[in-house]
């Protein structure tokens, strides 16, 4: 039997379909595929902020006024990030898959949903600290070209400097991280010789294609707001962008193996959420 929370539980559901299916018609933006999880947890923050009572009256208010369509694309937007995030991450990358990359005469590596750029700049560190970033080209992409912007500058607040320290040591860090900034006054500038290895652009995971053949994608903290639709067409993406036993990243709470394509990569650290792609499975 269908009891009243049951109820309200459905309408919730359709009235959210309703409003992501208007966000698409007006604007283009597609989140139709996003974790309902995830938008339902967003919007009712929405709705406890604004003085707006339901959210087909907030439909009402996305299609009549597109300032507040920011609002909703800022709240939609999770960009938390930092520098070595997840240390034992890159010291897994450090011994087990640069050793590999070196064997390559370059190396392309693709960064989807790299926010504001602070582990883009880490895996850069981590290639000089190798003697590799001098034969690297980095692509670093995002849908949200608010992010990218603050990427491209490559200027850091230093309030959070303490922490991004012991993260790049307990990541193998083989220096000082000051060694690769300037500061001056309340922010921190990446130096330029990284910016040369790296091509920050926009990039959709959920509409745009394959843009060039990498031997290592990461994409951490971002399959996680998908639905699972959407994460076989992103995991297919990488399959189709990685050659011949490339390597993926992803984060520690997302994985491939319940995805169409989980057979078609295998561990490299299953505690790091690193794959190496099987070779023979290109369809
Ligand atoms: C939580 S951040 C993760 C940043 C970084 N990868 C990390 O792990 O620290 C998620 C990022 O995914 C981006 N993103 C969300 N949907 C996307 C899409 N459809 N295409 C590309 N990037 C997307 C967001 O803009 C955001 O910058």
């Amino acid at each position: 039997m269908i009891n009243n929370q049951d109820l309200a539980q459905e309408n919730i559901s359709i009235d959210i379909k309703l409003l992501l299916e208007a966000i698409y018609l007006k604007y283009g933006h597609d989140f139709r595929n996003y974790s309902q999880a995830h938008l339902k947890r967003r919007i009712l923050h929405r709705l406890m902020l604004s003085n707006i009572n339901s959210i087909s009256e907030m439909q009402y208010k996305v299609l009549h006024e597109p300032e507040f369509m920011q609002e909703i694309l800022t709240d939609f937007s999770i960009n938390v990030t930092e520098m070595f995030r997840d240390p034992a991450f890159y010291l897994t990358m450090r011994k087990d898959v640069l050793p590999v990359l070196r064997t390559y005469p370059y190396i392309k590596i693709w960064h989807a949903g790299c926010s504001t750029g602070e582990e883009v700049y880490s895996m850069a560190i981590l290639l000089e600290e190798e003697g590799l970033l001098d034969k690297t080209l980095i692509y670093a992409t995002d849908n949200n070209e608010t992010v990218l912007k603050v990427a491209k500058k490559a200027e850091y607040s230093t309030e959070n400097l303490k922490n991004y320290q012991k993260n790049y040591e307990k990541g193998g860090g083989k220096g000082k991280l000051s060694d690769y900034y300037e500061e001056k006054g309340s922010v921190i500038k990446f130096d330029p010789r990284f910016r040369k290895r790296i091509v920050f652009s926009e990039h959709n995971l959920v509409t745009d294609n394959v843009f060039t053949e990498v031997h290592l994608i990461i994409c951490r903290n971002v399959l996680i707001y998908f639905n699972r639709n959407l994460q076989n067409r992103v995991i297919k993406l990488f399959h189709d962008s990685l050659m011949k036993e490339g390597v993926l990243g992803i984060g520690s709470k997302e994985s491939v193996d319940y995805s169409r394509y989980g057979d078609a990569f295998e561990y490299i650290n299953k505690n790091q959420k690193i794959y190496i792609k099987k070779s023979g499975n290109d369809e």
